[in-house]
Formats: structure tokens, sequence, C-alpha cells
């Protein structure tokens, strides 16, 4: 049997624990081969770029962030983008991905993705290739999972930042906005933002009044509070209005979003007497070590991914569905965006404790 293990999309911390993982796995359990793809699906357009992973080579990964193997977000061999004399064009390469498959001797890929990447893996399934899937976002809006590896990191992170901007804020009796990551989904926001007693967090969730939030910052510079701290999730968005985007591309579809804790900042500026300033945490959200949590959770997810690989469950993705590691069909998890239930328990507890939602 020979294994072919990929990361796509953007990079989480404990990518390394999973690689790991299934080499570990497939090799000392099962006696079974690796080939680590590089680069995610634009490895699966040329055979050469591929690693035979070993238990040598595999060595000292678990603590380190990033993936050894590279990744990216910004390839679809179904509908891959090449630029020939100033124009883009579009091609489903996935005939030569399936022959690719077929030269590598691969009997199985194992994709580490979230959503886009998992997509991918499931079409390239449907082809009549086994693939199974492990889910990987620092967003954890991947539905049919309770957790994606690398999102307690990143909240951990988030966390870390925001007592650092709370002593800061304090001292200079400011406002001080910070920008966090999450796509469409606010969960780094909601639980960073808890975790890190903000006063107003702002997730695309909750289309957000800016009104109420400077409302909420009067109110506790009037009951004596010296400092205030918001969260603003990338994808936030205020009520009728639109989120903050970067860069598109050529299609419209939404490349990178950012500049909506900015934007706010200027907002409270502009109508009260705070001096504000803004932190866009940025990647820092997905670099690094991974946090023990994501480190264990990434090494049973690899593990599990080789014993579905065992039992020829294929179209399938491990999930953790605590206390267990089991597995679901790939296509629950790409259905639909798992994102936070506005009036859930997390945002309502949050709100009994005078947390602000722009709402
Ligand atoms: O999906 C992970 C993520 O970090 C999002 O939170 C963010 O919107 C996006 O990727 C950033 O992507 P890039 O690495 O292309 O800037």
């Amino acid at each position: 049997m020979r294994i072919g293990v990929l990361s796509g999309g953007g990079d989480a911390p404990g990518l390394n624990a999973v690689i790991r993982a299934v080499a570990k796995t497939a090799i000392f359990k099962y006696g079974w081969e690796v080939t680590g793809i590089i680069d995610g699906f634009e490895g699966l357009l040329t055979p050469t770029k591929t690693r035979q992973l070993t238990s040598w080579n595999t060595r000292g990964i678990l603590s380190v962030g990033g993936t050894i193997l590279g990744t990216t977000n910004r390839g679809n061999p179904f509908a891959h983008k090449t630029v020939i004399g100033g124009r883009e064009i579009v091609e489903d390469m996935s005939p030569l991905v399936l022959s690719n498959i077929k030269e590598l001797g691969l009997d199985v890929l194992i994709v580490i993705g979230g959503d886009g990447s998992l997509k991918i893996g499931h079409g390239i399934y449907k082809l009549g290739i086994p693939v199974v899937g492990v889910p990987k976002t620092i967003d954890n809006d991947l539905m049919a999972t309770y957790v994606t590896f690398g999102y307690q990191t990143a909240v951990d992170t988030a966390t870390e930042a925001l007592d650092k901007l709370h002593t800061t804020a304090e001292s200079h009796q400011r406002v001080i906005m910070l920008e966090v990551m999450g796509r469409y989904a606010g969960w780094i926001a909601l639980e960073a933002g808890i975790s890190g007693s903000a006063d107003v967090i702002l997730i695309p969730e909750i289309p957000f009044s800016m009104d109420k939030v400077v409302e909420k910052l009067l109110e506790r510079k009037k009951a004596g509070s010296k400092s205030s701290i918001v969260v603003v999730a990338e994808g936030a968005k205020p009520a009728g209005g639109e989120m903050a985007v970067r860069e598109k591309a050529a299609d419209g579809y939404v490349l990178r979003l950012g500049g909506m804790a900015e934007i706010v900042a200027n907002e409270v500026s502009r109508r009260t007497s705070f001096e504000t300033r803004v932190t866009v945490l940025g990647h820092v959200q997905r670099g690094g070590s991974p946090c023990p949590f994501d480190r264990l959770l990434a090494t049973r997810y690899g593990a599990y991914a080789v014993e579905l690989v065992a039992r020829k469950k294929f179209g399938e993705m491990v999930s953790f569905q605590p206390p267990v590691i089991t597995s679901v069909p790939l296509e629950n998890a790409i259905s639909n965006l798992k994102l936070v239930d506005p009036e859930g328990e997390l945002v309502k507890m949050a709100e009994g404790m005078g947390v602000n939602f722009g709402r």
C-alpha cells in the first residue's frame, strides 16, 4: 500500500503533527509507504513534486509550525489558472492529476485541508480515487467535526495578544481594536474575545451597529473604565453594509478580507474623544508551534486517517466528536460553513456579562 499525503489551503499549526502521525502509523503499524506531495494539489500536476516520507525525515516535527510539504491556497486542479500572453486561461487539469496519481503508484490520497481543499479532495474521490480527509483550519468553520486542528492555537495567540493590549490600553487610556482572522466565521474573535476579556466583539454572524459600539464605549467611560478593547473579526460588517475586502480575483472571488478594525477605529475617533489604536494580528495566528491541544488532536487525526485507509473507508473525513475520533462522509463536511449561532450559548453568556456585539 502506498499512501499519498498533501496539505492544501492556508497553513495551520499542527499540519506537521498530522503528517508525522500519518507516516509513523502507516510505517510502524502497517509497513506501508508514504509519499508526501509538495505544495498541495499543485504537486499533483507534476509527478516529480513529491518526497518519500520516512520515520526518519518526519522526526522532530511534532512541535514545528507550518508544513514540511508546503501548501498553497490559490490552486484548484478542476479550475486551474494560467496566464498565457497576458490572458488568464482556466482549465480542468483533473485528468492530469489522475494520471499522475497512477504514475506515482498511489493507492490512496490523504488530503489535509479546510473547506476548499476538502471540496477538491471530494472531487478527486468522485473521479474514482480513494480519498480520506483531515479537517484543518484556524477558522474552525468546518461542519461535521467539533473542532479543526490549528484553531485552538490561533485562539491562544489572539488571547495572548489581548492580554498584552489590555495593559498598554489602560496605561494610555485608549480604545484598542484587535483585528483577527476567521474569514466568514467569527469563532476566533468570539472565543479569544471572551477569553481575553474584550469589551466589544464584532463577528460576521452579527452585523453591527456603530451607534451601539460607541454607546458601549461611552458607557464604560462613564462608569470609570480608562480603556476599552474591541475585537473585530476580519469578516465583521456593519448592519446593511459590506465586509472589508483587501483583494479580489478577476472573477470576483474574495481572496483576502481585512481592514474593518481600521474602519471601526476611525469611526470611534470621529464620534468621540477617545484615542484609538489598531492591531491587526494577521498571519501570526497561523504560524508557530501548535499548542498541546492541537498537537494531540492533529496526531489523533493523522493516525485515524491511516486507520480509515486500513478499513478501506474512503470518501470520509476524520472527525472529532468528543471524546472520540470517528469519521463522517466528506460531503457532510463541505456542504455548509459552520458559523457562530448569534443566539447560541456563548454569545448569550457573553452578552449577559456585559460584552457588546454591536447590537
Ligand atoms: O483560512 C485561513 C485564513 O487564515 C483566514 O482566516 C484568512 O482570511 C485567510 O486564510 C488568509 O489567507 P492568506 O494566507 O492568503 O492571506
